[in-house]
């Protein structure tokens, strides 16, 4: 961190001068640069060369639960040991060196992940997962109406909506489970005042056509919340391009820490603060308070320092791999698995061809918890239950299902591991 001093020159020091400083740091003299650029050549290959960079994925374990959670780098792990130690210090509020550094590090790392969704650094909020995004749009919105969910929609992207005093309606799914835009299209009217849609289904893979959905919530005056939990660690994600008004996502399934996500607006001036506290204000009497610019006045209290410099180190390990590469790579798993899983007669399939990254199933006459226990026993890590999804359930027919999904660093071994222990499974229940 002293090193990142010595680079800075003129940058300022203390509580009003930090954020500006910190937008003094070229790129060149960035110390959290990453570590392979396009210009460098094709990107490392993924798959079982990636996960030496893994300390969690233990020899012989079959880890396919990544959508749940994605294992973390030894990158993303050093920068949080740092960040925790050597560099510990508070940001915005220090007079002292270390905390005027720890701020240059904290507003680089808010440069860095808004780069990484092609966005500009005011227009990210750090939050502390997708969660607590959404539930700041749906409590904060000054035009707090109708809002149109869709059937697949994780829990996170329904009760905030209901806690919030929003009129739900709800829009159906294609045969193959994908949002029907075509039906949302007939359901939206001018009382909408909010489409809030999944990018990625977190139990179908389902992508969205986001630049579709954007131009039907314009056309009758709504706005376009995107879900890019499950689209921002296996797509590329422009948001500039896409349309959409706010993106959401969580940091710990973009292999980065837990406690950290990002909200994306370009309209965050419209958004009155939600919480108050330290940190979002300008000035403070008893009689008025006046806010902070944003994404400031949306982030009250002491931040997630550390975790911000972990998930900047975790976007740019994942831009060293190149997003197209790992979504690449995903799909091909994807399609293999799919292959083998239609070739027993006992599995039900759900979920398009074309589903990223994540494949749900089911198994006539057993349960997926059972599957999943089963499975854990030849050392194989699947997801069984609801998935924070229970209308989504309702839709299929089905309590549960197990859903196996895949991350940078899965490989064939685990897909051949996952149908051999299946396999098991019909024996035992056969
Ligand atoms: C599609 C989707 N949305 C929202 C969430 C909630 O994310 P978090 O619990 O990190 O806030 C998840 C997590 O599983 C998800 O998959």
């Amino acid at each position: 961190m002293s090193n990142h001093t010595k680079i800075l020159p003129g940058t300022g020091r203390g509580t009003s001068e930090a954020g500006g400083g910190a937008q003094a740091i070229s790129a060149a003299s960035d110390p959290h640069l990453p570590l392979h650029h396009p210009s460098d050549g094709p990107p490392p290959p993924l798959g079982e060369d990636r996960r030496q960079d893994f300390p969690g994925l233990t020899p012989g374990w079959h880890y396919l639960d990544t959508a749940a959670t994605a294992q973390k780098p030894q990158a993303v792990i050093d920068a949080t040991v740092n960040a925790m130690g050597r560099d510990y210090a508070t940001v915005h509020r220090g007079v002292y060196a270390r905390s005027a550094d720890m701020t240059l590090a904290y507003e680089a790392a808010r440069r860095r992940i808004a780069a990484f969704i092609g966005a500009k650094e005011d227009q990210i909020v750090f939050v502390r997962g997708a969660t607590e995004a959404i539930n700041l749009v749906a409590y904060s919105h000054p035009r707090k109406g109708r809002v149109l969910l869709s059937v697949l929609e994780h829990h996170s992207n329904i009760v905030p909506w209901q806690l919030a005093g929003w009129q739900v309606d709800v829009c159906p799914l294609t045969a193959d489970g994908c949002i029907d835009l075509d039906a949302a299209e007939k359901l939206l009217t001018s009382e909408h005042t909010m489409v809030a849609f999944a990018h990625v289904s977190n139990v179908l893979g389902s992508p969205l056509d986001v630049a579709r959905a954007a131009e039907l919530a314009h056309r009758v005056g709504a706005e376009l919340l995107i879900d890019g939990c499950q689209a921002v660690p296996r797509l590329p994600v422009d948001v500039a391009a896409l349309g959409c008004d706010y993106y959401a996502f969580s940091g710990h399934k973009l292999y980065g820490p837990t406690g950290i996500g990002v909200l994306w607006s370009d309209k965050l001036d419209a958004l009155p603060p939600w919480q108050g506290g330290g940190s979002m204000i300008d000035r403070v009497t008893f009689a008025k308070t006046a806010y902070a610019p944003a994404p400031t006045r949306f982030e009250a209290g002491t931040p997630a320092i550390v975790e911000a410099l972990g998930l900047a180190a975790a976007v740019d390990y994942v831009s060293a791999m190149g997003i197209d590469a790992i979504h690449a790579h995903e799909c091909a798993l994807v399609g293999a698995l799919r292959e083998q899983l239609a070739r027993k007669n006992s599995i039900t399939l759900f979920g398009p061809e074309n589903s990223a990254g994540i494949v749900s199933f089911a198994m006539a006459g057993v349960h997926p918890h059972d599957i999943g226990t089963i499975l854990d026993e030849s050392g194989v890590a699947i997801r069984a239950g609801h998935h924070c999804a229970q209308p989504l359930m309702a839709h299929l027919g089905v309590p549960a299902t197990a859903r196996a999904s895949f991350g940078l660093y899965s490989n064939a071994d685990d897909v051949t591991a996952l149908i051999e222990g299946l396999a098991r499974v019909e024996r035992i229940f056969g």
